[in-house]
């Protein structure tokens, strides 16, 4: 594909805004290396997410706080070159995205400059709305993260629900005035989600928050069983690629024990 072929096929901000306009629902999975991204483009995935839970299901920590910019970076250059049609989207991390305000725009322009990614999505609604406002006003497209925050796990003691209805109309209402392009709400009722898409006119991706919303998110290596252990009620296996893995690793390691590979064919004369 041309560079300008692949430019008119771009899922872009104002692609996105069109198709919730249009009631067409948006598609997005995470992604942190070429291989995957590549594929996950090919399959006409809307938005690739260079999620920092790149640090859970990927790095094996318990949390997303280890995650650090450099690493974000590492990654999304991996994903931004392979995506031809999908928008992707980089994580702010840990606490890039809670510093002072132009730290997080330089962190912004770095992914824009260094990668070849498109927007960054930040934690937070209205006590984020400055930042956003600032990001935004700096050229960089901003996705904003509301509901449960994985960033804050040691404020909020756990992964919770969040309930609160009142409070997260206003998040979004605040994170969609400073300018973002898209509200991601992760692990909310089915009724709040309902009443933030009601509330917003940009686009509402959700995550664990029903259907009512314009788009989904999820991450990749749970609905592809590479996760061992706690998986989210909101997820769904989609392939249980985990154990075909560890299937093929079995019978490589039955035959190179029983001497059956390599064949002859597969070795030089
Ligand atoms: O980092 C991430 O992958 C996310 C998803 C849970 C939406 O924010």
């Amino acid at each position: 594909m041309t560079e300008s072929e692949k430019r008119k096929s771009r899922i872009t901000t104002r692609t996105l805004q069109r198709m919730r306009d249009r009631g067409e629902r948006i598609t997005m999975l995470t992604a942190y290396d070429f291989p995957t991204a590549k594929i996950l483009d090919e399959a006409g995935v809307d938005v690739l997410l260079v999620g920092d839970t790149v640090g859970m299901v990927v790095q094996g920590h318990s949390t997303t706080l280890p995650v650090t910019m450099d690493q974000m970076i590492y990654h999304a250059e991996m994903v931004g070159r392979a995506a031809e049609h999908a928008m992707v989207v980089v994580d702010l991390p840990f606490p890039d995205g809670q510093l002072d305000l132009l730290h997080s725009v330089r962190c912004g322009a770095r992914v824009l400059k260094e990668t070849q990614c498109h927007a960054v999505k930040l934690e937070g609604g209205a006590e984020q709305a400055e930042r956003i406002e600032a990001m935004v006003g700096a050229g960089i497209p901003v996705m904003a993260h509301i509901g449960l925050r994985p960033q804050n796990i040691h404020v909020e003691g756990g992964y919770r629900l969040q309930r609160d209805i009142e409070r997260l109309v206003a998040d979004a209402k605040a994170a969609e005035a400073a300018g973002a392009f898209t509200v991601l709400i992760e692990c909310v009722p089915s009724e709040a989600a309902a009443a933030i898409t009601d509330a917003v006119k940009v686009p509402t991706i959700g995550i664990g928050a029903g259907r009512d919303v314009s788009g989904q998110v999820l991450v990749t290596h749970d609905i592809l069983g590479l996760t061992s252990g706690y998986t989210p009620k909101f997820t769904r296996l989609f392939a249980d690629v985990g154990n075909t893995i560890r299937e093929a690793a079995k019978s490589y390691c039955d035959e190179v024990k029983a001497a059956s590979f390599p064949s002859d064919a597969e070795s030089f004369e």
